[in-house]
């Protein structure tokens, strides 16, 4: 079983690459089959711009630009897909959300099928895992609704719009007991429930 752990955040010393980390180490510690790349967009210098290039993939005039179709191909290599990122403004970081836009095209992610009016989901193989740290309490989250807004956009408009399986979803926050440190053993507990291939908390 091959993962593929997605990192959006510039800074190797964050939060957000501890986790990144600590969830490589528990799919290692639980599997020894199991094999993890880890994805950091920002020290690759992944361009989250969409792109006159895009937009010819988008309406199917021209094939994937090499950047996307290398980010599609390694994605094809995984089973499953961890993103790890800050909360931004109640979502997740630009860099990622470029990724999202540019990789996940129309005829890789999802088919528009217009004469019968339906979306063929092409993604159903990829389990994906989100695990998000915020700044925020949770009393704030729970108040203005700001954790189900998180959950219509991004596990159900995307990963179930291309089919493909949220088998866990965590927003791991700073009001959390034993912040940071327990965020860091939550992240390898999701490690090594990836490994086993089960839907690790929350959802
Ligand atoms: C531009 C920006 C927007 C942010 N928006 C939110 C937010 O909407 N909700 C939240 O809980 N925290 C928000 N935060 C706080 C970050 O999520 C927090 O700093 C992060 O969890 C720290 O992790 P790190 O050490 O990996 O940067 C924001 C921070 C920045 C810089």
């Amino acid at each position: 079983m091959h993962t593929l752990i997605v990192v959006s955040h510039p800074d190797t010393a964050s939060l957000t690459h501890a986790i990144a980390r600590q969830v490589a180490t528990g799919i290692q510690a639980a599997s020894m089959d199991a094999t993890v790349e880890i994805a950091d967009l920002a020290a690759e210098g992944f361009d989250p711009r969409w792109t006159h290039g895009d937009i010819a993939r988008f309406t199917q005039a021209a094939p994937a630009t090499p950047d996307v179709a290398a980010e599609q191909a390694r994605l094809d290599r995984a089973d499953a897909l961890v993103l790890v990122y800050p909360v931004f403004w109640w979502s997740f970081p630009g860099l990622l959300k470029g990724w999202i836009d540019r990789v996940f095209t129309q005829g890789w992610a999802y088919e528009d099928d217009n004469a019968g009016g339906k979306i063929v989901k092409k993604l159903q193989r990829l389990k994906v895992h989100l695990v998000a740290n915020g700044g925020a309490d949770q009393g704030t989250m729970d108040r203005h609704g700001y954790r189900s807004a998180m959950t219509t956009q991004i596990d159900h408009g995307i990963f179930d719009f291309c089919g493909a399986p949220v088998l866990s979803s965590n927003v791991l926050l700073a009001s959390d007991d034993g912040y940071p440190a327990a965020h860091l053993h939550t992240a390898e507990a999701i490690g090594r429930r990836i490994a086993g291939d089960m839907p690790s908390t929350s959802r």
